[in-house]
């Protein structure tokens, strides 16, 4: 019988600036992520501390206040780990402090006491789409080579504080998004040139690899991973050009596991920059920090799509942030994200097969309007069909032999979402009366699929249905 290994990682994953609000809290500094109140996608809104103008983001969940009664819902699903970040700005409010915000620190030694209660292990992402906005203002964001120094100080800071408390810890979540929005990623305009985009990439490359070994050093017993948005895309057709231009795309965002896992640049990289004009500044010292490559490859999937070399299929579509043609052979989302839950399979199989590192699903789950019945509760049927489905396939990578050291689905509680800050689009088992306003009651109710995973989970997956 097919099944999941009994120290499988079962749980969900959210982030800081998704679900704390308090946003200036306790001395906490504004963040890349307050100055794009509308989601990473929408404009950039110049913000300082005087600035009272309310955004949902600015309250979020209440996460802040209210952590003991969630990280209690998500204990009595069952979750044995729970995902989450550390806001950067909450720790170093400009990020080039000499000294930590104390409490800061103070708020996830209590969070990650919370957790331990109740047996549910932290896995922590040290930046989740949020810098401090100071280190943009100021230095240039991670063009400036200076940030790997403030990023270190700041990783060391929090390695030392929690290394009784947390285990595992990832880097930068979704390294490869800065590709597509730069702001958000590497703390760049958008309208950057390549070059500087990759100038920057590589500061982040590089500080990455550097606390690897810091944490190795501080935490002998840790494990630190990376984390990739799975960007899967398949040829739109047959035609060898086809095949050849998704495996480029792929490239594109396989490139960052290559520098990560494999300790340097791939050759077709290199390629790519001397055909384009891009000439990094790399010095003999980066080389040496990025051969210390992580011990495991974390990953996001909600979707794949398809890729073509033909330029006028594009003209066709309509424009999202990854560059996806859409695929005639599978559903959407009420988002237009497909659903595909084969993908899953074939992307923990490639990544294994190409690295041969422990893989870890970190996010993976469905945005959708859920509806509030008149007797208060939420019936997400579509909900618990994604993640069913998604779950047989990661149970089918298992047999394929791939080691998989857990599943956090994304957004366990609903959360504000990241593209376009929306309260709307939610991912949860556990419903949040929050609006868009940011006026809601916050009160928390368990959805049908929060029955649902917590029957998962108890029995290690063997609840699924074909
Ligand atoms: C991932 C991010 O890209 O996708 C999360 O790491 C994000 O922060 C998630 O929330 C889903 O995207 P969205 O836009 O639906 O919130």
């Amino acid at each position: 019988m097919k099944q999941f290994p009994t120290h499988f990682l079962w749980g969900g994953a959210i982030a800081a600036n998704q679900v704390e609000g308090a946003y200036l809290t306790d001395g906490k500094g504004i963040s890349t992520s307050d100055v794009m109140p509308q989601g990473i996608i929408g404009p950039i809104i110049e913000r300082d501390l005087s600035d009272k103008t309310p955004y949902l983001k600015d309250i979020a969940i209440d996460f802040y206040h209210r952590y003991p009664e969630d990280i209690a819902l998500f204990a009595e699903m069952g979750f044995k780990c729970l995902r989450t970040s550390i806001a950067w700005s909450r720790i170093f409010p400009q990020g080039d402090e000499a000294q930590p915000n104390e409490a800061g620190l103070a708020f996830y030694d209590r969070l990650f006491d919370e957790m331990a209660k109740h047996g549910i292990q932290p896995l922590i992402t040290l930046s989740h789409y949020e810098m401090p906005w100071a280190l943009v203002k100021k230095y240039g964001g991670w063009g400036n080579r200076k940030l790997i120094t403030f990023f270190e100080q700041y990783a060391r800071t929090v390695f030392t504080r929690y290394q009784k408390k947390v285990k595992l810890w990832l880097t930068f979540n979704e390294i490869n998004m800065s590709l597509h929005e730069p702001m958000t990623g590497v703390g760049l305009a958008r309208n950057s040139s390549k070059s500087d985009i990759y100038q920057a990439i590589h500061h982040q490359l590089v500080a990455s690899s550097r606390v690897v070994k810091m944490c190795r050093e501080i935490i002998p017993d840790a494990q630190i991973g990376n984390m990739l948005l799975g960007g899967l895309v398949y040829p739109l057709t047959c035609k060898p050009d086809d095949v050849l231009a998704a495996l480029q795309q792929n490239q594109k965002w396989l490139f960052f596991g290559d520098v990560q896992c494999r300790g340097s640049y791939p050759s077709y990289m290199l390629r790519y920059f001397r055909e384009n004009g891009i000439n990094l500044v790399i010095t003999e010292q980066d080389r040496l920090d990025l051969k210390n490559t992580v011990d495991f490859i974390s990953f996001s999937y909600y979707m794949s799509g398809c890729t073509t070399a033909d330029e006028s299929e594009y003209q066709k579509q309509q424009g999202n942030i990854l560059r996806m043609i859409t695929n005639p052979h599978l559903p959407s989302s009420e988002w237009g994200w497909q659903i595909d839950p084969v993908g899953l399979r074939v992307l923990l199989n490639l990544l294994w097969d190409r690295y041969q590192k422990p893989l870890f699903i970190v996010e993976n789950g469905l945005g959708a309007k859920d509806k509030l019945e008149a007797d208060g509760s939420i019936q997400d049927d579509y909900r618990i069909q994604y993640l069913n489905d998604h779950l047989i396939q990661v149970r089918e990578a298992i047999e394929d032999g791939i080691e998989i050291m857990g599943y956090t689905s994304w957004g366990a509680i609903d959360l504000v979402s990241a593209s376009k800050g929306e309260m709307s689009k939610r991912y949860g088992y556990i419903y949040v009366d929050q609006n868009e306003q940011g006026t809601g009651s916050l009160e928390r109710r368990r959805k049908k699929s929060f029955h649902w995973y917590k029957q998962l989970i108890e029995t290690n997956g063997e609840s699924l249905s074909k």
